[in-house]
Formats: structure tokens, sequence, C-alpha cells
């Protein structure tokens, strides 16, 4: 299996590393703009595998994408952070003409790739990459929700002093501070409500920190965080080369699911060897539906930016 990451920054530098530590893929390309970055990266990693145990082969590469071709799965992690001063239709045109400059490069190569979309706006980025690459909607994912819930199960694992390995939860809807929704009541410790353990309050400031997890790193570290968005693509990539049918959730496109059309949203699905395979219908209450309606009006207007943005 062959796997290509575009970007070799901070985040795809780190998402090549987990999966060769991973055994994910025997080939993992790594490709930036910046001139001998990614070969750089990619000459690093490669000198751990005999300290790591991993066989994969690991390449760089300086833009050049014939050496991605036939890649069974591309993940897009280039773009750039916002900046002081910077609005975020201005960001959102930056990364829109990055996102869509490198999905065409990308599908010239590698026409049968399935596209996991890292850069942000994650909602908007995977909505653009879906109506640009014109692929079966199958094939493109955003990773946003399996990342969302991995911090949200590191929280609830910290309140209930206990192992993050033995909670269950999922964060669905937008990849934002504002968007995303915890399910506190679905939420379990083996398999019993964290309700039972923890008081509502308590409940309240775990979503509070889920939802603010990724802003709480970049104030601590000056950039957005690295080390859980690779372990996440890893975990990702993993099932769909693997076919491991896992259930996460991810950005992918509705098409009346969970009562929205024409959007690209976190929602729990099966992931295998085709992308995504099956979006699971999980019940919401009544006030989960209204905060999901009132996520995807929120990623809905900054999709619209995207028609008002030269891309
Ligand atoms: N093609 C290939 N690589 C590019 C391109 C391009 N057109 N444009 C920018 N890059 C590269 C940059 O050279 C840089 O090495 O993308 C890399 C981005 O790396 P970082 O600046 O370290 O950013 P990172 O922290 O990795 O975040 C990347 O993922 O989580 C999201 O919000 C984050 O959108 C951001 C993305």
């Amino acid at each position: 299996m062959k796997v290509s990451v575009i970007g070799a920054g901070n985040v795809g530098a780190t998402c090549a590393d987990a999966m060769a530590h991973r055994r994910v893929a025997s080939e993992i390309v790594l490709l930036d703009i910046r001139e001998n970055f990614a070969e750089g990266k990619a000459l690093d990693m490669m000198q751990t595998a005999t300290l790591n145990m991993f066989n994969s082969r690991v390449v760089g590469s300086t833009n050049d994408y014939t050496k991605t071709a036939n890649s069974d799965v591309v993940v897009i992690t280039s773009g750039v952070p916002r900046k002081p001063g910077m609005t975020r239709e201005e960001l959102i045109g930056i990364n829109a003409g990055i996102v869509k400059g490198v999905t065409e490069n990308v599908l010239k190569h590698s026409p049968n790739a399935v596209i996991v979309v890292v850069s942000n706006p994650m909602d908007t980025m995977t909505y653009l990459a879906l109506k640009e690459s014109k692929l079966p909607k199958q094939r493109i994912i955003g990773m946003g929700g399996i990342l969302d819930s991995a911090r949200f199960k590191c929280y609830l694992s910290l309140a209930l002093n206990a192992s993050a390995n033995d909670i269950e939860g999922m964060v669905i809807g937008g990849h934002g501070d504002t968007t995303m929704i915890p399910l506190t009541r679905l939420a379990s410790y083996k398999g019993v409500p964290v309700s039972q353990f923890l008081a509502a309050d308590a409940l309240k400031k775990v979503s509070a920190d889920t939802m603010v997890g990724g802003a709480t790193l970049t104030g601590m570290l000056g950039t957005s965080a690295w080390y859980a968005p690779g372990a996440a693509v890893s975990a990702l990539v993993d099932s769909i080369v693997n076919d491991q049918k896992r259930l996460f959730s991810c950005c992918v496109a509705l098409d009346g699911e969970y009562g929205q059309k024409d959007i690209c949203l976190g929602v729990p699905v099966i992931i295998g060897k085709n992308g995504w395979e099956k979006i699971v219908d999980v019940k919401l209450n009544d006030e989960e539906k209204a905060l999901f309606a009132k996520s995807a009006e929120a990623v809905r207007n900054m999709n619209s930016v995207l028609a008002s943005t030269k891309v």
C-alpha cells in the first residue's frame, strides 16, 4: 500500500511518522513545496527504521507529484495557519487555493486515491475538495472528528481519573471551537454512562475543554498541535488501507442524513477500503439535533465565503 502526505510541516511529518510506526503502508511519500524540506524529513524518519522496527519506505519530494503516483490514500495537510491581522476570509482564500491546486495535482497521478483532508478550516476544505475533484463522495474524508473525539476521551479520562482506553465517546458536527458537539449523553466508561460518575458541571467542563482543545494547544505552543492530529490521521488511514470498517466521526458529504444536504460535516461513519462506506444514524435528542443544525449553519456560512473568494 502507498500513502502520500502533502505538506511536510508539523502535522504532515507527524502523520508520516505515526503511519510508519503503525506499519500502515509499505511506501509513504512526503511532499512539500519547500526545497529539500520533505526529503530531509523523510530521510530523518528512514534513519529511525531500525530503531523503531518498521519497514515502510519513506520518500521525500519537492513538489514532484510523479513520486506520489498510484497512491491508495493521499492526506492533504498543506496550508497556512492564521496570522495576526488576517481575516478568516483571507485564510480561506489562501488555503482554498492551496487545497484546490494540490487536489488537482494529486488526482493527475493517483486517480483512484481516497483523499483525506486535514487543512483548516477543515469542513470547508473538505467541501472544496469534493466539489473541485468531482470524485465519488465516499472518497473524500475530512479528518477532524476522530481528533476531537480523542481529545474528548482524554478529558473524560482525566476527569474520571481512569484509563482513556476504557472510555468511549464521540464528537460530531463541525471541527471548530463553536461548531463541534461532544456527545456527552452517549459517552461511557466501560459501557456505563459517564453521567453515573461525573456531575453535570464536571461534564460541562469536559465538553467546554474539548471544544477549545485545539485553541488551548495553539495558545501554549504558538502554533497548532501535531501529535494527536498525526495519530488521528494514522488511525484513519489504517482503517482505509486495511479495510478495518472502524466507526469514526469524520467530515463527509451529507445528502439528507442528519437533516442536512450539500455540506460536509462530522458524523459517525464506517471507514474501509472504499473510503467512508456508510453513515451511521445515531438517534440524537432534540437538544443535540438543534446543536447539529446550528453547527451546519455556521459551516454553511463559512462555505459561502468560498463562492465569493477567487480561488
Ligand atoms: N504544496 C505542498 N505543500 C505546501 C503547499 C503546497 N501548495 N503550500 C504550503 N505547503 C506546506 C508548507 O511549506 C509547510 O511545510 O505545508 C506545510 C504546512 O506546515 P506547517 O506550517 O507546519 O503547518 P501544520 O501545523 O503542519 O498545519 C497544516 O493542518 O491542522 C491543520 O490548521 C492546520 O491548516 C493547517 C494544516
